[in-house]
């Protein structure tokens, strides 16, 4: 029988209504992209540009690319009341980019112009991507300021590390676009679910190992990390604080997270345990070489007269099998989930396979997808969640990110009841 693939809408966004802000900064113009990321996932996108913010990028191109008209202050269309009709009718506000100048004044709860208006008046979730230099960005009275929308409910991204507007560097940069939208996507995903990981530290690996074979050749899995980047970025927005220990992926990492990149599954066991004694959660999304060659310092070359050639590998560690061993040797509890990727074969079909693996592994949770069905590097993806004894827990499909959150309801769960 053909593989049936998830019945998930190829525009995750269509019918949402999102309204993106943006200030007087130079990363105004990558607003755009956010913009067009949006639009293309079947978001419908109001663009309310700041005054200022048109010296850098005007009105048409927000037009154009929103296909919707553009208005910046209360005073046009005050006969359909544009400043509070745009702010009640947003499934979510994103502000690309957020200025210092700006955030002091959603702090304030100003209504001077179009968009503090429609900050004021929405109940949607609202998302601010700063971009600032260093110092304004370290600076105690924006510290405050952010410090206080938080604690409002606003979502404030952490910005990222890098090349600045001249020529230095540091704190201060826009997320990239993609970065953004995914953001944007996995806060849409949560629903009305709430911060309910805050004050929980969480550690996903992610991706596929690459075992080097020689200094020119590696093993690896077709794993793109995608689905671990999702778990990574939907417990951020849940308020976890969140570590990725990404393996050979090239993906763009989530915003607010914490990221360490490896190679070869050593390198991550390594990283797994740096990082478990103050962890209250593991997940091993990652898909971990289970051998790996004693590799060549020279590369391998063919030999006359040898029609092939022949690897001697040794197994890894079990990496999962391991926290759990230690868990029960140790006196702190913390959850740990596993992922299952299997096909059904003459033996077995792929759920039986993983409910062995589920009793074999004894995580708390093992999330089984059937990879006959779910291609690897789609944006998509369908999950049966089993426990320790193998049996089923519950089921889900969707967009990696609304998948994630569905796991993450277990994980919280299970958090709940180890705390008591
Ligand atoms: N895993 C691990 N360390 C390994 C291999 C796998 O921690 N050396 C973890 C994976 O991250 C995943 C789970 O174990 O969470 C299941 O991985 P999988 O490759 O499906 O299972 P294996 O134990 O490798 O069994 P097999 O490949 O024989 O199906």
């Amino acid at each position: 029988m053909p593989a049936s693939p998830p019945s998930v809408p190829p525009r995750p966004l269509e019918g949402l209504r999102v309204i993106i802000g943006v200030c007087a900064g130079i990363a105004a113009y990558k607003a755009a992209h956010v913009v067009r990321g949006l639009t293309e996932r079947g978001a419908d996108v109001r663009v309310v540009p700041t005054k200022a913010s048109l010296e850098f990028v005007g009105i048409s191109t927000w037009e154009a690319l929103s296909h919707n008209p553009v208005r910046t202050s209360v005073f046009e269309d005050v006969d359909s009341v544009a400043h509070v009709r745009l702010g009640q009718e947003a499934d979510a506000v994103v502000v690309v980019p957020a200025t210092a100048d700006f955030m002091a004044r959603a702090r304030m709860g100003r209504a001077d112009d179009l968009l503090t208006a429609t900050l004021l008046v929405t109940r949607a979730p609202v998302i601010l991507a700063p971009a600032m230099h260093t110092e304004m960005w370290e600076h105690p009275a924006t510290r405050e300021n952010v410090d206080v929308l938080r604690s409002r409910g606003v979502r404030v991204i952490e910005p990222a590390s890098g090349r600045l507007t001249g020529t230095d560097t540091g704190v201060g940069r826009l997320p990239e676009p993609e970065v953004i939208v995914h953001y944007v996507e996995s806060v849409l995903a949560a629903g009305s679910r709430t911060c309910d990981l805050e004050g929980t530290r969480v550690v996903i690996t992610a991706g596929g190992t690459r075992e080097a074979l020689d200094p020119v050749r590696v093993l690896t899995n077709h794993s793109s990390g995608k689905q671990g980047a999702a778990l990574a970025r939907a417990a951020y927005v849940r308020g976890a604080s969140v570590s990725l220990v990404l393996a050979g992926s090239h993906i763009e990492p989530p915003a607010g997270v914490d990221v360490v990149r490896v190679e070869s599954a050593k390198e991550l066991a390594a990283e797994v345990r740096e990082r478990e004694s103050s962890a209250d959660v593991l997940i091993m999304a990652a898909a971990v070489s289970d051998f790996t060659p004693e590799p060549s310092r020279s590369k391998i070359k063919k030999k006359a007269g040898e029609s092939g050639l022949t690897l001697h590998l040794v197994e890894t560690e079990d990496i999962l099998r391991g926290l759990v061993e230690r868990r029960q040797a140790g006196e702190r509890p913390f959850v740990i989930c596993g992922f299952a990727a299997e096909t059904g074969d003459e033996h077995s079909s792929a759920l039986a396979h993983a409910t062995r693996k589920a009793r074999a592994k004894g995580a708390d949770l093992l999330a089984f997808n059937d990879v006959s069905e779910n291609a690897f590097g789609a944006d998509t993806n369908a999950l049966t969640f089993l426990d320790a004894a193998g049996e089923i827990r519950g089921a889900t499909r969707g967009t990696k990110d609304e998948v994630s959150h569905a796991m993450l309801d277990h994980v919280a769960s299970l958090l709940k009841r180890e705390r008591g």
